[in-house]
């Protein structure tokens, strides 16, 4: 600050004291008129985003325009109508009468000068609906917005996203894809130039990541990141959140920082805050694309009750709700936010490609997509192969070959699955969860980070039909010993570039794990992330029943999940498909 704008700031300071003591001397609620105040110190903007006849969500966007920040807002109005405001969302929302008194949470309780903040909130109502006329910022009567261009977030305005009943049917289409600068420095100066100016996607794994970025050697936070896609002209950025209680309670690999009741602590910490971040009105314009909670729903699928794979964690996590609470209350709060896409994690086809999982998939997600407040409205798709290594198609066979009457369904390696390759399944899918009751308009995100399968030891042609086994082992690019090998794969190399819009009900192809990133240690690493060594990420570890009791397939010598792992990174660039020019 200069010495010349000083003293003009001090007055400034004192006229808002004064104004304030009269205002305080009117007692709580008292209106100002009367006193010297060029223009009033908030706006709000109260938007209806959905009205369905007897109810509505509105969306409020309360700025402060004076020259000190605020802490503890509050914001008031009276309905002329019988409306009822439910609960809300990035503040507590309570009626009484007619009154309506906002309060600030605790994770977003200062509005700095210039600053905003946006809530939002369920109502009910008959009649009319018709929006509130005056509104009060901690006893001060505010501006009402009014919809005047140039206003970011009204309809029609530049940067506008649309309402949660108008976005994009796909996010990716038409969008310049944010490239993160932590992953792209690595990638360069680890071999990867060709590759550094992919987009892929910012994990979100632990609380902390939000304010000071994520696993390993990362360093942006989700603001800096959403800045840093504002200032490269970027028109979506696609995320992953992945914290919830009891977290990857198949494996040790990925176990986060959450214990399984640890609900609410995922909420308030974790979600909220994001939500928080995600609702700032500068970052409107930006499509957000959110992978939802990797392979935790999958887990409820085929890892619990009487099945062999079973495990004490799923079960429990089964039984106490809390995955399907905790991706109920995210699709909820970020899908309130217009802007935001949200994908939920489907696995794989060589997980849940079988009968007895498939359908009952696509039903586990509708109960999560409809708990917790949430409805279908706040999913746009699904997000498949998530860090995993299912080649996208296999170019040599489909499931309806056969060699000599009998189904490659029955060979070893396709065991009965419906699908051989991601693509199929992937359509497959949306079309069974349309069928559960998903909007018709979703599509699916596969992630082809990682599932090139290039390289020397990749077939040009069908193999021989002379057995069932030698035909499909053959003839497969997908080289893994099985297809439930999931860490840190020896033979993958990176796959299709994102591309969007690339096949029907697809929405992209795109780089959700972030290549050259670690699925899990080999051996104990100490840490403060949760994370444990993985047998599956031993090469010498001979298997469970979550992988045919098979090899694991995995390099050696690996560090922690989500850190920098450069003898992977090195062989997926060897084996790139397709390879690298
Ligand atoms: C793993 C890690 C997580 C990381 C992610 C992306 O799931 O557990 O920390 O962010 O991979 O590499």
């Amino acid at each position: 600050m200069t010495g010349t704008t000083k003293p003009a700031r001090k007055r400034r300071m004192a006229l808002l004291a004064a104004s304030a003591l009269i205002a305080g001397a009117l007692g709580a609620g008292g209106m100002m008129q009367g006193t010297a105040v060029a223009a009033p110190a908030c706006t709000v903007d109260y938007k209806v985003v959905n009205d369905w006849g007897n109810g509505f969500t509105a969306s409020v966007t309360v700025t402060n325009n004076a020259a000190s920040a605020l802490s503890n807002w509050k914001v008031e109005w009276d309905y002329a109508g019988n409306q009822k405001a439910g609960s809300g969302w990035n503040a507590t929302v309570a009626q009484s009468g007619a009154h309506v008194t906002v309060t600030a949470p605790s994770w977003n309780s200062t509005l700095s000068s210039g600053g905003s903040a946006n809530f939002g909130f369920n109502g009910t109502y008959s009649g009319s609906n018709p929006a509130p006329s005056t509104f009060k910022l901690n006893g001060t009567t505010c501006n009402v917005d009014s919809g005047d261009p140039g206003d970011p977030g009204d309809p029609g305005d530049p940067g506008d996203p649309g309402t949660p009943g108008n976005r994009v049917d796909n996010p990716y289409a038409g969008a310049k894809l944010y490239v993160n600068p932590d992953w792209s420095a690595q990638a360069r100066r680890s071999g990867g130039a060709a590759i550094a100016n992919q987009p892929t996607a910012v994990w979100l794994d632990r609380i902390s990541a939000i304010t000071s970025g994520s696993a390993g050697e990362n360093s942006m936070g989700l603001r800096d990141h959403l800045d840093a896609a504002l200032a490269q002209g970027a028109t979506a950025l696609q995320m992953v959140t992945y914290n919830l209680p009891g977290r990857d309670c198949a494996a040790l690999a990925s176990q986060g920082e959450l214990g399984p009741t640890e609900i609410d602590k995922y909420k308030r910490q974790f979600i909220d805050p994001i939500a928080a971040i995600l609702s700032d009105p500068k970052y409107a314009s930006l499509r957000i694309i959110n992978v939802v909670e990797i392979d935790s729903l999958p887990n409820l699928i085929t890892n619990v009750g009487s099945r062999p794979t079973a495990t004490a964690n799923c079960d429990t996590m089964l039984a106490n709700g809390n995955y399907v609470k905790g991706v109920g209350y995210a699709l909820a709060k970020l899908g309130a936010i217009p802007n935001v896409y949200n994908y939920i994690d489907i696995g794989h086809h060589g997980w849940l490609g079988w009968d007895d999982n498939f359908a009952p998939t696509a039903k586990l997600l509708y109960q999560a997509a409809t708990s917790e407040g949430s409805t279908v409205n706040n999913v746009a798709g699904f997000a498949a192969n998530v860090a995993n290594y299912g080649a996208l198609k296999e170019p040599h066979f489909t499931i309806n070959d056969s060699v000599n009457g009998t189904s490659v369904r029955q060979s070893k390696w396709v065991d009965w699955n419906r699908y051989v390759d991601e693509q199929s399944y992937a359509q497959a899918f949306r079309e069974e969860a349309v069928k559960a009751g998903f909007r018709s308009d979703v599509g699916v995100i596969i992630d082809t980070s990682r599932n090139g399968w290039g390289g020397p030891n990749r077939p040009s042609a069908p193999a021989a039909k002379t057995s069932l086994d030698a035909f499909v082992d053959g003839s497969r690019v997908d080289r893994r010993i099985h297809t439930g090998n999931w860490c840190n794969q020896a033979g993958a190399g990176l796959g299709e570039r994102p591309k969007a819009a690339p096949a029907p009900g697809i929405d992209a192809y795109a780089w959700i794990k972030p290549p050259g990133e670690s699925d899990g240690a080999s051996e104990d690493i100490p840490n403060e992330e949760g994370k444990k060594a993985d047998q599956m990420c031993d090469p010498d570890y001979g298997g469970n029943a979550r992988n045919g009791n098979s090899k694991s397939g995995a390099l050696d010598g690996a560090p922690l999940s989500g850190h920098w792992f450069q003898a992977q990174f090195e062989e997926l660039l060897r084996n790139a498909y397709p390879p690298i020019n």
